[in-house]
């Protein structure tokens, strides 16, 4: 758990919240019956590090939002019996830590979210178990490499400044419109005051370059905005917009992110996720180097299974 030492404004975050139950179209057919949350980057669910940042970070109680057709989240955080005495008995330690480790340090909780009704409802289905504290939010289909992690560096920030904070990082014009956007003042190198959002803007219409990027710190207020937050962008309750209304109460703070933020949302991202992540684990790098550089140089000589549609 954080403590927040004398002399810091916000409180102690103890908990974080994972919205995990979107319906993940642009991953179809491999999200039909398989929560893209679940697919992996490299050797392990995604989900897996979006936890393991929650826990480096100090904060155990982590619920996950989910769905009924994605029991598979929760049951990775369950035991196994029978798989682990297997693992014991066959000397696999390594394997058998890989599976328990990260679940002795956390505390998962899960709450199902009954409609796919977007980001702000899936928040909003934490509202019980959150209660009346600061909380963060992690989406489940991004990750990060680099230092600092995002949730130490919001919760940091939280604790100087107070209130809710976002996870920022700055984008080129052209791809503005896929996320929330903020205006602002920049009141520290890297720490904005916000003064606006909007989700999902034309170049055009931007206040800025700088995007949410999938973390944030919220505080309890937000649900209260949340229960007013109409439908917006795609018939969806966007989160973006319910942080809108709060900062007519409230200041909202954004910082910049010093790690860099990796989706695993469609087909491509996903790929060039596992191959960054692949590269930092020098084991696994040294299988895969040689192929990734033959299709660099030898395109014409690699095998290559043509698939219509998805790249
Ligand atoms: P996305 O914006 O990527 O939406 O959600 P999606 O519905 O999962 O995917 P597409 O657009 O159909 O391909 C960002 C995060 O918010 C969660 C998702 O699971 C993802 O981790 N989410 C989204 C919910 O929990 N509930 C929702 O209703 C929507």
């Amino acid at each position: 758990m954080i403590s927040a030492s004398v002399g810091t404004i916000g409180t102690m975050v103890k908990k974080a919240v994972i919205p995990a139950a979107g319906l993940g179209t642009r991953m179809l057919p491999a999200a039909k019956a398989v929560p893209k949350e679940m697919l992996p980057i490299v050797d392990r669910p995604t989900i897996q590090y979006v936890v393991d940042e929650c826990a480096s970070t100090g904060v155990n109680d982590i619920l996950l939002v989910t769905s009924k057709d994605k029991r598979a989240l929760e049951d990775h955080f369950d035991r196994h019996r029978e798989l682990e005495q297997r693992l014991a008995s066959g000397g696999k330690q390594a394997l058998l830590d890989s599976v328990n480790e990260l679940m002795s340090r956390v505390r998962i909780h899960a709450v199902r979210q009954q409609e796919q009704r977007g980001l702000g409802d899936a928040v909003l289905c934490a509202r019980e178990h959150v209660g009346n504290e600061p909380f963060l939010c992690l989406l489940g289909d991004a990750v990060f490499s680099g230092e600092p992690r995002p949730a130490q560096q919001l919760v940091d920030v939280h604790h100087e400044l107070g209130g809710s904070v976002i996870g920022l990082e700055e984008v080129p014009l052209e791809k503005v419109s896929r996320y929330g956007v903020i205006a602002g003042k920049e009141i520290r190198p890297g720490v904005w005051k916000i003064q606006s959002l909007v989700e999902k803007p034309r170049p055009e219409d931007a206040p800025s370059r700088l995007v949410i990027a999938a973390r944030y710190v919220l505080s309890p207020g937000v649900f209260d905005c949340l229960e007013r937050t109409r439908p917006g962008v795609g018939g969806e309750i966007q989160l973006t917009d319910a942080l809108r209304t709060l900062l007519e109460t409230e200041p909202v703070h954004g910082v910049v992110l010093g790690a860099k933020r990796h989706d695993i949302g469609n087909p491509a991202d996903w790929l060039k996720t596992n191959l960054v992540f692949a590269k930092a684990r020098p084991e696994v790098w040294a299988l895969l180097e040689a192929t990734v550089r033959g299709l660099l140089t030898r395109a014409a000589d690699v095998d290559v299974v043509r698939s219509p549609d998805i790249l």
